[in-house]
């Protein structure tokens, strides 16, 4: 499973980059929004820092606008990927966009059909939202279950990304479902390598370890 931090903080995205961890990262206008700064700026500076996909969204809601957002926004590094709503709008813009090769990511999937209709229109990667699903009662994992078998059924290769992920529960049954990516938020990934029984045995083998005659000890 590919790893991908949803955030535009450079300091998270440096901390989980320098353990191999990264394959790219995912934004949108509320994370952009929280750090304060220029939104072409910030992803200029996440795309030279990340080797991999990184996903920056457009704001307007009319194919034209759509398009013209993507590509522009296309110019700003190779590795750039153009976030787009799952709309009727949405689905025309990524239709022209494929045909240019830009590469996009159709975000807030909700439904199988939705998945299924952003694949169909030529998305590279399509972002169903595991946690918004469950908080209005609906099962999130079920989702990306389903959602991963019909892109199987009639193979295509458009990605998931597993997004909305809260808790370690929604990324470990992402990846069980087959989920090719989760997009985990920078608060939420060093929780996934702690262990309560990890530190506990630190500290009995460190304890254990006074136990144990150095040199000097034996001799005397
Ligand atoms: O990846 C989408 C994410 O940014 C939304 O997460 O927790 O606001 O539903 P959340």
């Amino acid at each position: 499973m590919k790893f991908y931090l949803d955030t535009a903080n450079v300091e998270e995205i440096n901390r989980i980059n320098r353990l191999g961890l990264l394959d790219g990262v995912t934004t949108n206008p509320s994370i952009i929004a929280k750090e304060g700064r220029d939104f072409e700026e910030t992803i200029k500076e996440i795309c030279s820092i990340v080797d991999g996909p990184v996903s920056a969204e457009v704001i307007g809601l009319t194919v034209d606008e759509m398009v013209e957002e993507a590509r522009n926004i296309e110019t700003w590094a190779d590795n750039v990927v153009v976030k787009i709503p799952m709309t009727e709008a949405g689905l025309e813009a990524v239709h022209i966009l494929s045909k240019e090769g830009i590469k996009t990511n159709v975000t807030l999937i909700f439904s199988v059909a939705q998945g299924l209709m952003a694949a169909k229109a030529g998305a590279t990667f399509v972002s169903p939202f595991v946690g918004r699903v469950d908080d209005i009662g609906e099962d999130g994992i079920e989702l990306i279950q389903n959602l991963n078998q019909t892109l199987i059924n009639y193979n295509f290769d458009t990605e998931i990304i597993t997004a909305s992920v809260r808790t370690i529960g929604h990324l470990e049954k992402a990846a069980v479902a087959g989920a090719h990516i989760a997009t985990i938020p920078g608060s939420l990934l060093p929780k996934l390598w702690k262990h309560p029984l990890t530190d506990n045995g630190i500290q009995q083998f460190l304890a254990d370890w006074e136990k144990v005659p150095k040199k000097a000890e034996t001799l005397s």
